[in-house]
């Protein structure tokens, strides 16, 4: 290996922002071994790819880019191509046969171990996999983060939920909480580092602590983070209707930063097909949460993830999916078709529904919600919100955006008065359906 010159790493993220705050994880491992970060590809020497196999198109898409990584190990045969996160958990050694250009293949629980893979491979040019999902979850471990402003923080790892069309809890194991005190330390630390926004992870949020039994749970640590000086915003994802419970609905409220955005996951509107997804709620407790929520936070941004297509969904189901999105009428609505996955129950059950008709209710689910997305949004016009600046939007370098305590995005024109991680009052001129434009208020 050549010691003379800088040695480079470039990663790519697929997933949830889970995969960000691993990826964050395994660049500070990279840096700790003197690697720098890179954009161009042809520079890199180490290129890893964090995946996601939540749906095949996830999938599909990291195999597409993995193949476009063989040239590139033509030219420069020392490249280190490393696979990691939910995909390398899942598909395991497979991988080295699906595309023999891999070198390494690291698995949800095995983060920690990039440095120690990385200087093997250095020594011995071979494959080499660490995918044991015994191991703890978390690790202390170097972190690089990839924000200024933004920082994520895992508060647990795992799912032990089993709804029946997701792979998560397969390829991240069970429900691990981390110690509140470990999570007020990390967040205590980057408050002093200037971070103004920290969201807090987990694949569950509301079933955190429950695991420690000590009688910690979700709303204690909204309770814990409330008071830590610097931060001025805790955003919280991923919420479960079935975990979400009115005291901690109350805690939200009742505390001074976290933010006014909630995202609750229906999934559908029809109670027969939660039950098949083993969700554990009923529409009926759903809207109880919701109207609760509302009535404690009238200013509250709602946002949603709904499946349409799952096996036995019939036409008179997707319609009570159209009414619920028409009864709470969401800010926004993430919304996806049904992938089977293997491994799953519903892979294998009846009533499977062809790609074309999934296809259209997708596009039917979005028509209804489009309108409610840009209701929402106009509602907002002519009002002043603070945003924290994020900077240059990716096509047009004199507009730049920020986003709202709600997490609405604004536009604006930029005019050299803002500088990225201020906090600074941005009107809303005009609501559209995916973002509002809007200027700066001096
Ligand atoms: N097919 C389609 N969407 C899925 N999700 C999870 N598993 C699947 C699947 N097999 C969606 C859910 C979840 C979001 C992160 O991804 O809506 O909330
Ligand atoms: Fe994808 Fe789920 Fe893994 Fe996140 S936890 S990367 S959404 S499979």
């Amino acid at each position: 290996m050549d010691f003379q010159r800088n040695q480079f790493y470039h990663i790519i993220s697929y997933g949830c922002q889970a995969n960000v705050s691993d990826s964050e994880h395994y660049a500070g491992q990279l840096e700790a071994l003197g690697y720098h970060h890179t954009e161009d590809l042809d520079m890199a020497d180490v290129i890893l790819v964090n995946t996601c196999c939540v749906r095949e198109t996830a999938e599909d898409k990291t195999l597409g880019k993995i193949g476009e990584f063989k040239h590139l190990k033509t030219k420069n045969p020392d490249l280190i191509i490393a696979i990691t996160g939910c995909m390398a958990q899942e598909w395991q050694d497979k991988l080295f046969k699906r595309a023999p250009h891999i070198d390494l293949v690291i698995g949800t629980h095995n983060i920690h171990k990039l440095i120690e893979l990385i200087e093997k491979r250095n020594s011995k040019k071979d494959h080499y996999m660490e995918a044991d999902m015994s191991l703890p979850a978390f690790h202390d471990m170097p972190v690089k983060r990839f924000q200024n402003f933004f920082a994520w923080i895992p508060i647990m790892n795992g799912c032990n939920k089993f709804c029946t069309y997701c792979i998560v809890p397969y390829v991240r194991g069970r429900e691990v909480s981390r110690p509140i005190e470990a999570i007020v330390e990390e967040i205590k630390k980057v408050a002093a580092e200037g971070y103004k926004e920290i969201t807090l992870l987990g694949q569950n949020v509301n079933s955190y602590g429950l695991d420690l039994k000590d009688g910690t749970d979700f709303s204690k640590l909204v309770q814990a983070v409330d008071d830590i000086d610097g931060i001025e915003r805790v955003r919280y994802m991923t919420s479960h209707p079935k975990d979400m419970t009115f005291a901690m609905i109350d805690a939200i409220a009742d505390s001074k930063k976290i933010v006014n955005h909630m995202h609750l996951p229906i999934q559908c509107g029809s109670d027969e097909l939660l039950k098949k997804m083993n969700r554990g709620y009923t529409t009926e407790h759903y809207l109880e949460l919701v109207d609760y929520a509302r009535k404690r936070m009238p200013d509250l941004v709602l946002t949603t993830d709904i499946i349409v297509g799952f096996p036995g969904e019939t036409e008179a189901m997707f319609q009570d999916t159209l009414n619920l999105l028409k009864r709470v009428q969401y800010d926004m609505a993430y919304t996806f078709i049904y992938s089977p996955r293997t491994g799953t129950p519903a892979a294998t059950m009846d009533g499977q529904i062809p790609q074309e008709e999934k296809s259209r209710r997708l596009q039917r689910l979005m028509d209804v919600q489009n309108v409610y997305s840009l209701q929402k949004n106009k509602e907002m016009e002519n009002q002043v919100y603070d945003v924290i600046v994020e900077g240059p939007t990716k096509n047009d370098a004199h507009h730049w955006f920020g986003r709202t305590t709600g997490n609405k995005m604004i536009i604006w024109e930029n005019d050299g008065t803002v500088a990225i991680g201020d906090t600074v009052p941005v009107a809303v001129d005009k609501g559209q359906t995916w973002v509002l434009k809007g200027h700066l208020v001096h």
